[in-house]
């Protein structure tokens, strides 16, 4: 268990809590996360669970995959460090993780 905190463009802070193993859109949704709309269910199709991870934290989420790139590449306000929460698996290094909200998903 750990704590992950999710924050929104405005800078609202959501503080959630996860178990090690759930993807970062699942911690989201589980959380009621505003923002975050998992469109297709986690499939890496829909682009609507996008997240920009903070720059300390990007290293401990791995590497986007082609398919998580494509999607990436037509995000409207991707950033350096922009992930798909469905493709980013947590582990137990995430606990303290900070990321933010784009404003819109597309
Ligand atoms: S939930 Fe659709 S791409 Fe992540």
């Amino acid at each position: 268990m750990g704590k992950i905190t999710f924050i929104e463009h405005d800078d609202t802070e959501h503080v959630a809590e996860f178990e090690a193993g759930a993807s970062l859109m699942q911690v989201a949704v589980d959380n009621a996360i505003p923002g975050i709309d998992a469109d297709c269910g986690g499939e890496c199709a829909c682009g609507t669970c996008h997240l920009i991870v903070s720059d300390e934290w990007f290293d401990k989420t791995g590497t986007p995959g082609d398919d998580e790139e494509q999607m990436l590449s037509m995000t409207p306000e991707r950033a350096r460090t922009s992930r798909l929460g469905c493709q980013v698996k947590t582990t137990e290094a995430m606990d303290g993780m900070t990321v933010r909200l784009p404003e819109f998903q597309m």
